[in-house]
């Protein structure tokens, strides 16, 4: 197993710079989408290289439905394909595999292969691999906020124990339940924001920003990025 330090049980990344890695060598932006499929097969060896719990990546946000047909559509067929292809690589490396995110957006075709995908990978231990597909952190929030508020008005018992809501138990309504909040968000290709990612959960993470380009961002970035993880100190407000 590598040694890089004090590791994360989850990282996180926010995966970006595809169309300026295709644009940069004149290529159709959906070139980097393409190469960036590499960089998930390596993150993802990595990951378990490195004795990492949960790897999960930001894939497709609610937003990007707002770019060209013809880009969102081939984001979609690479989804399609890679889920199909990785299907046997996850059998054999005891990869969990998940998505989360606005499902009802994605195409019949698509789901029917995410189903099959975390049906068949849902016994495996090793890692868990989390892919962020129509998702966006507000979004995630307030689906949250709809079904409690579903709850409460079919148990209006409920009512009385509102005042006692505490966040744990308002992780339960997110897409995220049961999945340990990120100890460290990477975000490659020099943005520094978070453009609409696990707003909630991402409360006290730390953050990574590397200036690479999600196509070159392969396994010596990712220890790289748990070098520098290790370092930090987490104080979540107190003195320590
Ligand atoms: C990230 O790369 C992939 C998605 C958001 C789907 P981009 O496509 O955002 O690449 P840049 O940021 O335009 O270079
Ligand atoms: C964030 O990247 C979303 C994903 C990586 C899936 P974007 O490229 O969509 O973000 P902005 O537009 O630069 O904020
Ligand atoms: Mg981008």
């Amino acid at each position: 197993m590598e040694t890089v330090g004090n590791i994360p049980v989850h990282v996180s990344i926010i995966m970006d710079g595809n169309g300026r890695w295709a644009e940069e060598r004149g290529l159709a932006r959906t070139a980097g989408h393409v190469e960036g499929v590499e960089s998930v097969r390596a993150c993802t060896e990595a990951a378990v290289e490195c004795g990492v719990k949960y790897l999960s990546l930001y894939a497709f946000s609610e937003e990007n439905w707002g770019r060209p047909q013809a880009e969102v559509d081939t984001l979609m067929k690479l989804m399609f394909k890679s889920m199909i292809a990785e299907m046997p690589t996850f059998a054999e490396n005891g990869i969990r595999f998940i998505v989360l995110g606005h499902r009802q957006r994605l195409s019949d075709e698509l789901n029917a292969v995410i189903d099959d995908c975390m049906y068949r990978t849902k016994d495996n231990k090793n890692l868990t691999l989390v892919v962020f597909l129509s998702y966006s952190g507000r979004w995630d929030i307030l689906q949250a906020a709809g079904k409690l508020a579903m709850e409460l008005a079919s148990h209006p018992g409920m009512a009385a124990s509102i005042e006692e809501l505490d966040t744990s138990c308002f992780d339960k309504y997110l897409v995220t339940a049961g999945i340990p909040d990120p100890d460290l968000i990477i975000r490659t290709s020099g943005e520094k924001r978070l453009s609409n990612y696990l707003l909630w959960q991402g409360a006290y993470s730390e953050l990574v920003f590397s200036d690479i380009l999600w196509p070159d961002f392969r396994k010596e970035e990712f220890r790289e990025a748990l070098r520098t993880y290790s370092k930090r100190d987490r104080r979540y407000g107190k003195v320590k």
